[in-house]
């Protein structure tokens, strides 16, 4: 299955937002309909807001409004940005040569995934691996197969997949809605979390490695990922467990030198109050709503691409 694609003349995409319940493809024909499926995460996860950039671009017509309305309608993951101005790059050889463009974008990231899940299990020691993971990095993240849930995919193939703990990930629950669906669809055993859970958890012994996506990597190497991501490099430093970043090239931003240079996305206080759509704190309560935390890069072990593993 194909997380987002490019099918007769439109955009499929995977409406997570109804996940796990329902697996229901969408059909996008406007750049207006895709900028509001990706604003309310419909398609999330870097990696497929690269390519949903880039097959944008082909929906955009050539209209500058609309490539750059697509562009920001979510700031952290530079992969969005990228992928637009991947395709967009080939505005003046006309509509087929941007849609060429737009499916190689696609095609990289599916053989990019591939190529981390490879590098990233190598880089692992141990034959039956407990990982420790936040928010979904899976194939629903990408186009198939996905960044650090990928690696956790090819260790599950190789047979050194002990157990996966898989963080809920408030407050719109993509590790309990989505890397829980993912994981029981690979059959690899796995169990959900609190999010809280996560550094105590560390500390009490038995994680192999932290693994995390990135939405963007500053050119020290401070990373930009889901919220609590932060939280668990800490807890693995201080437990001498490796915290191992997952992404493609295409999250590697060269033009932001650190992390604190990097937008970070505030979803607004409604997600906050509310547990999928039942208010749990008092009517009136003020929220703040920070989508990604930035790591430090002298908290991280190692980052994987698919050319290459950085190292401290
Ligand atoms: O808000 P989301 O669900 O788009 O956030 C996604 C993440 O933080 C992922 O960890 C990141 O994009 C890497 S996905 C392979």
């Amino acid at each position: 299955m194909r997380t987002i694609d490019w099918v007769d003349g439109a955009v499929e995409l995977v409406d997570q937002t109804l996940l796990p319940d329902k697996l229901v493809t969408l059909r996008i024909h406007t750049v207006g309909e895709l900028i509001e499926a990706i604003q309310r995460l419909a398609v999330r996860g870097a990696p497929a807001l690269g390519v949903a950039g880039a097959l944008g671009v082909v929906l955009a017509d050539g209209d500058p409004g609309r490539i750059a309305a697509l562009r920001a309608a979510r700031p952290t993951a530079v992969n969005l940005a990228w992928g637009v101005d991947r395709a967009a790059a080939h505005l003046n050889g006309g509509r087929e040569a941007v849609l060429a463009a737009a499916l190689k974008v696609r095609d990289d990231d599916i053989a990019a995934c591939r190529a981390m899940g490879e590098r990233g299990a190598d880089l692992l020691e141990g034959d039956r691996l407990r990982i420790m993971t936040v928010c979904n990095t899976g194939g629903l993240a990408a186009v198939e197969r996905g960044t650090a849930l990928g690696v956790v995919q090819t260790l599950h193939e190789r047979g050194r997949l002990a157990e996966v703990l898989a963080l809920e990930t408030r407050p719109l629950l993509q590790g309990a809605r989505l890397t829980t669906w993912e994981l029981a669809r690979m059959g690899a055993p796995h169990r959900l979390i609190a999010d809280s859970a996560g550094p105590y958890l560390l500390a009490k012994g038995g994680v192999d490695a932290v693994l995390i996506g990135a939405d963007r990597i500053a050119a020290n190497g401070d990373t930009a990922n889901k919220i609590g991501s932060y939280a668990l490099a800490l807890g693995a430093e201080r437990a001498g467990v490796p915290f191992v970043v997952v992404a493609p090239e295409s999250t590697i931003d060269q033009g932001t030198p650190s992390g604190e240079h990097i937008e970070i996305e505030d979803r607004g206080p409604g997600e906050i109050v509310t547990v999928r759509g039942v208010r749990v704190a008092p009517e009136g309560t003020q929220a703040s709503n920070p989508a990604f935390d930035v790591t430090p890069h002298d908290l991280i072990s190692a980052i994987v691409t698919e050319q290459r593993v950085i190292r401290p």
